[in-house]
């Protein structure tokens, strides 16, 4: 996406969206040693931080203070080599498109072999109930095409891509180390636990609701409990929370089932997003306990 259409973006989906309590983004900060992330308007990127080596987890938007902020988490732009993409959305790419800063152009990109579809230009891009197609992106980086359950090592950092269609046709989650799980636009959190991500923003929201209990089942059965880290809705660390209302979808034209107090009510206003508490807070997870 261009600096213009973010922008365009910021002004036009604040005015769509202020109210409804749907994007409840983290501002920059930590998680904890070895996570951190960005607050771009109502998108968060995130960075996974292991001995001396740091990998992006989605690119977010074209956004204009991405270096800045990255300056108050103290990673240089230069030293991220590698970058996991969820899935080809604009608010998860804008940095790596070919009209971007281009602070990552050295970087290589790791995606789904199916959502490459879309970059390639063999499938289109479909929103608001498959009304709207959405234009092709250029993006040059060197690319790693995944396939799902595919692991893979970047130094000493265990990845291992998940398949997860609905929202795109080859969404991928990433587990990290076991022990992270990097959702993107799969689970949206309420107040009281996950539901599938937002409706219209779905190709297929019967097999988003698929897919999301097939992730379930399969961490569940391998007995891993990872912190769940969404694109656009803060994270937890409680599988129970997280799967509450995995059936259930996000809608986006009515008021939310379960209001989220927590919410802000424009969340394309960041101006609590501030260098200082990014320097001085641990970011507050979601999961009930947290909030009590
Ligand atoms: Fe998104």
């Amino acid at each position: 996406m261009s600096r213009f259409d973010s922008k365009m973006q910021e002004k036009s989906m604040s005015l769509m969206f202020r109210g409804k309590q749907i994007f409840k983004p983290l501002n920059t900060g930590r998680i904890d040693k070895h996570v951190s992330c960005i607050r771009e308007y109502v998108a968060n990127i995130f960075f996974y931080t292991k001995n001396d080596t740091t990998i992006m987890i989605d690119a977010g938007y074209n956004y204009e203070r991405l270096k800045e902020k990255m300056e108050w988490l103290d990673i240089d732009p230069g030293d991220i080599k590698h970058i996991l993409i969820t899935h080809q959305d604009t608010d998860h790419v804008g940095a790596i498109e070919d009209d971007s800063d281009l602070l990552f152009k050295d970087a290589t990109i790791y995606v789904g072999e199916i959502e490459n579809r879309y970059l390639t230009g063999e499938v289109r891009r479909k929103v608001m109930y498959k009304l709207a197609k959405l234009s092709l992106l250029n993006i040059s980086n060197p690319k790693v095409l995944l396939k799902d359950k595919e692991v893979f090592y970047i130094n000493d950092i265990k990845i291992e891509a998940l398949l997860v269609p609905g929202h795109t046709w080859g969404h991928m989650v990433y587990l990290i180390d076991d022990k992270y799980l990097f959702t993107g636009d799969t689970i949206w959190f309420g107040a009281d636990g996950g539901f599938s991500f937002i409706d219209a923003l779905a190709e297929d929201n019967k097999l988003a609701v698929k897919s999301l209990e097939k992730l379930e089942k399969y961490l569940r059965e391998r007995k891993l409990d990872p912190i769940i880290i969404t694109g656009h809705t803060g994270y937890a660390d409680d599988l129970d929370f997280s799967f509450a209302h995995k059936d259930k979808l996000c809608t986006f034209l009515k008021k939310q089932l379960v209001s989220d107090p927590e919410a802000p009510y424009d969340a394309y206003d960041e101006s609590d997003d501030t260098r200082e508490k990014a320097r001085s807070e641990m970011l507050k997870k979601k999961n009930k306990e947290a909030q009590s």
